[in-house]
């Protein structure tokens, strides 16, 4: 199948209450474990794209790869640039052939956020390409911060009906208290402003940062209007993992696919375990 429609995706998810996991790919393995999975469990899937993996993979070979995975796959496929930072790398996409992006100009004054989104939503748009938005900070993790801190770092309601209509964005980003990366402690998630944000704006809601949040929490974000989550950090923890467990309990292994093979088989489960958690499972 060609790329699918992430519009339409997320908004499904929103009428039926699931959320589509955006899981992000670092290499071969990560693809092939990802869209695999994704057969397996009759789920749309989003693959994302951070520009630190492009720099890696090389943004052709990325966008080579995802294809032959959408083409090849009998379940909806998105191919999406996550936290674009830059009219320029998004044009980049758009050209290697990204079915849709995100561009994060948060930590921008809200006025300039609005400006450099909506140039990102009207070239995109023409082009028949939706596009997520994000607002607040999303950050490394936190902990040690204070509430009136923690409370600044928060998406604002207000200011997100703002950036939703005036640059026209198809799905925010808000930070609600989730951060990349592991965490030191439990997070813990505002959703009484998700849930303002989600009554003032009403488009798809994205929860960034998605690995290490609670099931109970996961469950309760999806409820209250999250219909797309980020994972990146388990998965690679999970191959991590394996890879470690293997060299450690035999010095002789050299073949690669010794390692990456049963690491690849360790990201399927952890992708499984969020189809599942994200309830996307047979809606595809
Ligand atoms: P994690 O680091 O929590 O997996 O989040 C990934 C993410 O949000 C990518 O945008």
């Amino acid at each position: 199948m060609a790329f699918a429609s992430f519009k339409e995706i997320l908004i499904d998810g929103l009428k039926n209450g699931y959320a589509v996991g955006q899981f992000n790919v670092n290499n071969l393995e990560f693809l092939q474990a990802i869209i695999e999975t994704a057969e397996e469990e009759r789920s749309p899937v989003i693959l994302g794209v951070s520009e630190g993996a492009m720099k890696y993979m090389n943004i052709e070979y990325t966008a080579a790869m995802a294809k032959t995975a959408a083409e090849k796959a009998t379940v909806p496929v998105i191919l999406h640039l996550d936290h674009g930072s830059s009219f320029e790398v998004v044009l980049k996409c758009i050209r290697a052939g990204f079915s849709s992006i995100m561009i994060d100009a948060s930590h921008y004054p809200l006025e300039e956020n609005i400006a450099k989104t909506k140039q990102v939503v009207d070239a995109c748009h023409v082009l028949g390409i939706d596009v997520e938005g994000e607002l607040g900070r999303i950050g490394g993790t936190e902990d040690d911060i204070s509430v009136d801190e923690r409370d600044a770092t928060l998406a604002r309601p207000d200011e997100a009906v703002r950036l939703v209509k005036e640059a026209g964005i198809d799905a925010l980003a808000p930070a609600i208290g989730s951060a990349h990366g592991l965490y030191k402690g439990v997070p813990v998630l505002a959703f009484d402003r998700l849930q303002e944000i989600r009554d003032l704006t009403g488009v798809p809601l994205v929860l960034h940062g998605g690995s290490g949040i609670p099931d109970e929490d996961i469950r309760k974000a999806i409820s209250l209007g999250v219909s797309k989550i980020n994972v990146n950090t388990e998965n690679q923890v999970s191959f991590t993992k394996k890879i470690r467990e293997i060299l450690n309990n035999d010095q002789k292994v050299y073949d690669p696919r010794k390692y990456l093979g049963p690491a690849r088989e360790a990201i399927k489960e952890t992708v499984r375990e969020k189809i599942r958690l994200f309830g996307s499972n047979n809606r595809a």
